[in-house]
């Protein structure tokens, strides 16, 4: 069977969404084929935000070679999960779907932009999707968790 696919989405791709890749990959452990992305594609081929990159970092975590992208078509035939990082962004998708996806979109959470805030707004965007993710992967089946 081929492995389930997830793609993560936030507004820019350049803080939330790279986070919570990282965080899935380090939990999934190859089991999962995870990826990330934007709804705007205002930051293209920029790399993660450096105060995302540094709390990362000190969690043991690279994502120095992530590079921001808008979410494509493709997306919609390729991941079995959708997933928005905020209320926004879900409507956003949800409004956007294609009527031949093959993905099914799901909230992750409602975390809050850091984009504003200081670096107390990224341990807390940090805290908040790190806290999320077991949970958010054994509730809704995407891998079986030991
Ligand atoms: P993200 O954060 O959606 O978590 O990547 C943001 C990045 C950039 C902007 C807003 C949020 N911006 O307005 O440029």
């Amino acid at each position: 069977m081929q492995k389930q696919s997830i793609l993560f989405v936030c507004l820019g791709n350049i803080c939330r969404s790279p986070v919570a890749e990282a965080l899935c990959n380090n939990i999934v452990d190859g089991k999962l084929r995870v990826s990330s992305a934007a709804i705007t594609g205002h930051h293209n081929n920029e790399q993660a935000d450096k105060r995302a990159v540094n709390i990362l970092k000190s969690h043991g975590l690279d994502i120095s070679e992530h590079r921001a992208r808008q979410i494509r078509y493709d997306d919609w035939m390729l991941f079995d999960y959708i997933v928005a990082l905020d209320k926004k962004v879900y409507r956003s998708l949800q409004r956007m779907k294609p009527a031949d996806s093959k993905s099914k979109v799901i909230l992750y959470g409602d975390i809050k932009d850091p984009y504003f805030s200081g670096r107390s707004g990224f341990v807390e965007m940090f805290e908040d999707i790190a806290s999320i993710m077991p949970n958010f992967l054994r509730n809704n089946n995407i891998v079986q968790m030991s």
